[in-house]
């Protein structure tokens, strides 16, 4: 799907949950979208991503791919959702039903990865720090576990995968890595020498001004842009001045 980008621009992917962010990202010219299961924590108010079913990511990923109808659409495939090569497979199925061009898996499932990808499904690797199985979120791949997470990329680049999520690890890491696979590295926390780039969309738009790791950027403060256009319209209408003569019919 995107192998021909390796090597020229950089790749740019963004989470996105709904239909109007999906038409707006794509809008903006991303290449990729992705319906990560960070929804469970960004949108559904879970505390990690362990939560998530398979129901939740197929209705949102519909909602995308009717807003976003050029762009390709990945599926994160939620956790228990890819526990054998087979479930793996009928699932993958229903992530292209709802509209998907492919799914995301984390980890080096290697039978899952070769399952789906001899049935001829775009599969996106996810290697670094894994949020369906971490115990905290940290740097994965520094010392020995570099070498760890460095093996694991090339043995699920042979298997197949079209790209590679690297999530939080050491920038350096990242960069022999994207040397040494035919897929298109992706990095979230992971420097900037992967192929491409992506962030979760609520993050980058500033939605929650509680949380922000180091590896965010935030490109807006809508925290603050809600919050102030909320409390404009209850000081307008507990004040009488809204609706006014221009918002009301006669
Ligand atoms: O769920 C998600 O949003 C992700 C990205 C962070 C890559 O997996």
């Amino acid at each position: 799907m995107l192998e021909k980008l390796k090597g020229n621009k950089k790749v740019v992917m963004l989470t996105a949950y709904d239909y109007q962010v999906a038409r707006l990202v794509e809008q903006a010219g991303v290449d990729l979208i992705l319906v990560g299961d960070s929804l469970g924590m960004v949108v559904l108010g879970y505390e990690t991503t362990k939560k998530v079913s398979m129901d939740e990511m197929l209705h949102h990923t519909r909602a995308v791919c009717r807003g976003a109808q050029s762009t390709p659409v990945i599926g994160d495939m939620p956790i228990g959702s890819y526990a054998t090569p087979n479930i793996a497979l009928e699932n993958a199925k229903k992530f292209l039903e709802a509209g998907a061009d492919g799914v995301k898996v984390e980890g080096c499932v290697k039978d899952v990865i070769e399952k789906l990808v001899s049935d001829g499904i775009p599969v996106m690797g996810h290697l670094g720090l894994l949020p369906q199985t971490a115990e905290k979120y940290a740097v994965v791949g520094k010392g020995k576990e570099g070498e760890r997470v460095f093996r694991e990329s090339l043995t699920v680049d042979k298997l197949g995968v079209f790209s590679l999520v690297l999530e939080c690890v050491p920038e350096q890491l990242a960069k022999r890595i994207t040397e040494n696979v035919k897929s298109v590295t992706i990095g979230i926390g992971a420097g900037k020498y992967c192929d491409g780039q992506v962030l979760v969309i609520n993050d980058l738009l500033g939605m929650d001004d509680s949380f922000k790791p180091k590896h965010v950027k935030r490109y807006a403060n809508l925290a603050e842009t809600i919050r102030n256009a909320v409390a404009a319209f209850k000081k307008e209408v507990e004040g009488g001045k809204f609706p006014d003569e221009a918002h009301s019919f006669h």
